[in-house]
């Protein structure tokens, strides 16, 4: 008898899968009380059918969520102290990521001048159906004249906010000309991404399913582009940071369950080889002439970095059995993050000492506007 021909199996289809399950995983945490976020319900299909997430990995999304909250609203802090006129956010493999509108509807919306989010077609795909089909999503990119959708209905642009569908493993030479071209929803003849605005690139969860050179050449691209010459004496340094949150540490006795039980799941973790320790992990951008960068696992970032208060209110939300798993869980996976400065020019604000350790201003400063 014969077989009928195999489908052929998109071997991609399991990493983008991943974005379900981090989307999920935050629908979960709002609708436990963990977090508030009244955006992911709409770029979560059937959101009020979904059933919650166990109470660890609620408690990991809210760690890793609040924790890489305030690595931005610190950043957006450093600009406003500067007196930048603006700062760009890039998020690469952004998935269902909620962050764009958390912070239009926040106290540094002012501060943010581009939100630019890049992942498969088939993920942006999806995300521009989404957004176009949400008026409290679209509401928030503009009037409606200045929000245009893609032809090929994988990206969509507006004043601040763009959504761009791309491999991230290809060339970067190739996939990245999109940030060089200028925007299709202005005027001007500048480039999407400016180098001369503070701009913080956010890779969270996605680094580790690409080859580390594959993500060298990605982290590499950004700081090349960042130091190339130009003729402006007066300009202010350039500055570019980064947020990396994955997994690490892999080797270990449950590192290896951890990756055994993606296997089964098609997924593989190739980007954790060269981050078995969290000494290791700095190198993620000290590699790339950095000059400051820091770790912290998400185990060590619940215990002094959430505030006591914080930690009684969602101890309160739901009993926890596995503690034991739980901090084995969080300790296997950490926020890393560094800053590169071009040059060694004067700064207001101490960009190489951005972390998570700085105190956050709950609203921006006035900004002079001055660049
Ligand atoms: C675990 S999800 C995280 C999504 C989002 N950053 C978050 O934290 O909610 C990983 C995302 O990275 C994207 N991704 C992985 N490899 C990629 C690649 N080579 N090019 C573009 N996107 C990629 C996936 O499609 C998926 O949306």
């Amino acid at each position: 008898m014969f077989r009928p021909p195999r489908e052929p199996t998109d071997p991609d289809a399991s990493i983008r899968a991943t974005d379900s399950d981090a989307a999920l995983a935050r629908l979960s945490a709002v609708q436990k009380g963990y977090l508030v976020d009244p955006f992911v319900r709409h770029l979560v299909p059937r959101a009020h059918l979904q059933p919650p997430r166990p109470p660890l990995i609620n408690i990991g999304t809210y760690v890793r969520t609040v924790c890489i909250d305030k690595l931005v609203d610190g950043w957006l802090q450093k600009c406003s102290i500067e007196g930048r006129s603006g700062c760009q956010i890039l998020s690469l493999g952004a998935g269902s990521d909620t962050r764009f509108w958390r912070l239009a509807t926040g106290p540094w919306k002012d501060t943010l001048s581009k939100y630019i989010e890049l992942d498969f077609p088939e993920i942006t795909t999806k995300k521009t159906m989404a957004i176009t089909k949400s008026r409290e999503l679209s509401s928030l990119l503009g009037k409606p004249g200045e929000v245009q959708i893609d032809k090929s209905g994988t990206g969509l642009h507006s004043p601040k906010y763009h959504l761009f569908g791309v491999d991230l493993r290809l060339p970067p030479a190739d996939t990245l000309s999109i940030l060089l071209a200028s925007p299709s929803t202005s005027d001007s003849t500048t480039p999407l991404l400016s180098p001369d605005v503070p701009t913080l690139l956010l890779f969270e969860c996605v680094l580790v399913y690409m080859t580390p050179e594959a993500s060298a050449q990605l982290v590499q691209w950004f700081v090349d582009y960042f130091s190339s010459t130009d003729n402006n004496t007066n300009r202010k340094p350039r500055v570019l940071g980064g947020i990396v949150y994955e997994m690490f540490g892999l080797n270990d006795p449950f590192g290896r369950v951890m990756v055994n039980n993606l296997k089964t799941r098609n997924v593989s973790l190739p980007g954790a080889e060269p981050y078995p320790t969290m000494q290791s992990l700095p190198k993620r951008f000290l590699q790339h002439g950095f000059r400051a960068s820091h770790a912290l696992s998400l185990r060590e970032l619940r215990a002094s970095h959430l505030g006591t208060t914080e930690l009684e209110r969602i101890s309160k939300l739901e009993m926890l059995d596995e503690v034991e798993e739980l901090e084995l869980v969080l300790e296997h996976y950490a926020i890393t993050w560094g800053a590169w400065i071009d040059g060694t020019g004067e700064t207001k604000a101490d960009w190489a000492g951005w972390g998570l350790n700085q105190a956050v201003a709950a609203q921006p400063v006035d900004s002079d506007t001055s660049e």
